[in-house]
């Protein structure tokens, strides 16, 4: 098998850097080795340069940065072309853009056009893995599916399950839900490199009946994903409470239905209370927190203090539409922020860790995604710190790794990713076409 090497500056991670001060592994010269689609060794050229075999191509990208490819655990893919919509918090939004745009999904010449979009998107952004939720139409899933397959990503997505509080077109039932997420499942779940995620919105559109059909096939299949919303808006949290009366909190709705566990991720995680974050914690439920979409809908600020003193996995995700960017780069920078405002201070070399390897591990993926580390797929992302005459200027005067990440993660957007790499093919080039 023909091997190829990437000469450049690497990070990589061996564990989170807020509990590790040697956890980010940095070479000023180093090299990925990749063969049939995955790292064969990683590490500082002058140790490695010995590995390439007499045949292998080597790229020159000695003036840029190779990180393992981001991972968004949160985004709504058939909100693509709705972004950057104002409303005075989230239900207003959803009714008024979301569930009219979703409505066009019905449509597979939509969905399939979106999709191929989307990933183009990602991958332009550097965004190799996404937890993606679809529509309630079961062929946005195979849309999705089949534009991340003719990439090779490593891509886990669903189809919404709805059976009220949205309008009629949106709807299914619990049965119809069932049989269409269990067809899915059947049909991509671990086909190549794509995986499923039970996908019901969240508690608000789903009948106790549903949420417990989505409990027997999250039983059913113990290593798919479930994705759902939970705790992000003081009014969808006061809503929950009149919905589903017998409960501790809206968090235990899911607990109740068995929804919370490895692999559930559960967007926002704003308003939740020390119990839930406990009971996270101790399941292994992931957060991913969205602060563009937090901050754009004013739905709250995230607690970083609290999420860690909880030891629940937490996770950085773009949120789109309900977020303003693709870019896990401008994710990071609005983070930072968030953190900010609540006495935290959230270092890049963190908030690289959380987009990549804090990310694979959280989602039970580390031994596929996240790092350069020998049998890992090759993922991987070529970040220009020269991208921009400012980032140029800024990122000359680093002294630290910690200095040049944070420039990248607070001037850097998609002008910053010059190459997107997935299982070792090249899948974005920025100053090529896309392909
Ligand atoms: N809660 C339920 N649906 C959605 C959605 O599409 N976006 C966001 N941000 N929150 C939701
Ligand atoms: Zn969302």
């Amino acid at each position: 098998m023909t091997q190829s090497a990437y000469r450049a500056k690497l990070l990589t991670f061996t564990g989170d850097p807020a509990q590790s001060s040697d956890a980010a592994v940095f070479d000023e010269d180093g090299v990925v080795i990749v063969e049939d689609g995955h790292v064969v060794a990683s590490g500082a050229w002058s140790a490695l340069k010995s590995r390439v075999s007499d045949g292998a191509t080597v790229h020159d990208l000695r003036d840029k940065l190779i990180v393992p490819g981001f991972i968004d655990t949160h985004i709504h893919y058939p909100q693509t072309d709705m972004i950057a919509s104002p409303a005075p918090g989230l239900l207003p939004w959803l009714d008024t853009y979301t569930f009219p745009t979703e409505r066009g999904f019905e449509n597979e010449a939509v969905a399939q056009d979106t999709a191929r979009f989307f990933v183009d998107e990602l991958l332009a952004c550097g965004t190799t893995t996404a937890l993606v939720y679809c529509t309630v139409h079961k062929q946005s899933a195979d849309a999705l599916f089949t534009a991340s397959e003719a990439k090779n990503l490593r891509m886990v997505a669903g189809k919404v399950l709805m059976d009220r509080h949205c309008p009629e077109f949106l709807r299914d039932t619990p049965q119809t839900g069932y049989d269409d997420s269990a067809e899915l499942i059947g049909r991509w779940h671990n086909r190549g490199r794509q995986m499923y995620a039970l996908t019901p919105r969240f508690a608000p559109t789903s009948t106790e009946a549903q949420l417990e059909a989505c409990g027997a096939l999250a039983k059913a299949h113990a290593d798919i994903f479930i994705q759902s919303h939970v705790a992000e808006n003081p009014d969808e949290v006061k809503w929950v409470k009149e919905l589903f009366p017998g409960h501790r909190s809206y968090l235990d709705v899911y607990d109740h239905y068995g929804l919370l566990r490895r692999r559930a991720v559960y967007g926002h995680c704003i308003w939740l209370d020390d119990e839930d974050r406990r009971r996270m914690a101790d399941t292994g439920t992931v957060a991913a927190h969205c602060p563009t979409s937090n901050l754009f809908l004013g739905s709250g600020l995230f607690d970083f203090d609290k999420a860690g003193a909880s030891s629940m996995p937490v996770t950085l995700a773009t949120d789109v539409g309900g977020g303003t960017s693709f870019s896990m780069l401008q994710t990071m920078n609005e983070a930072h922020k968030v953190a900010r405002m609540g006495g935290h201070h959230l270092t890049a070399t963190r908030m690289f860790w959380l987009a990549t390897a804090g990310a694979a591990q959280a989602l039970d993926l580390a031994d596929k995604i996240g790092t350069l580390a020998p049998g890992s797929e090759a993922d991987f992302v070529v970040l220009d710190a020269q991208a921009t005459p400012l980032l140029a200027r800024r990122t000359a005067r680093a002294e630290s790794l910690e200095e040049l990440l944070f420039a990248l993660a607070l001037l850097g957007d998609d002008r910053t990713v010059f190459e997107t790499y997935a299982a070792g093919k090249r899948v974005h080039s920025r100053d090529g076409a896309r392909r």
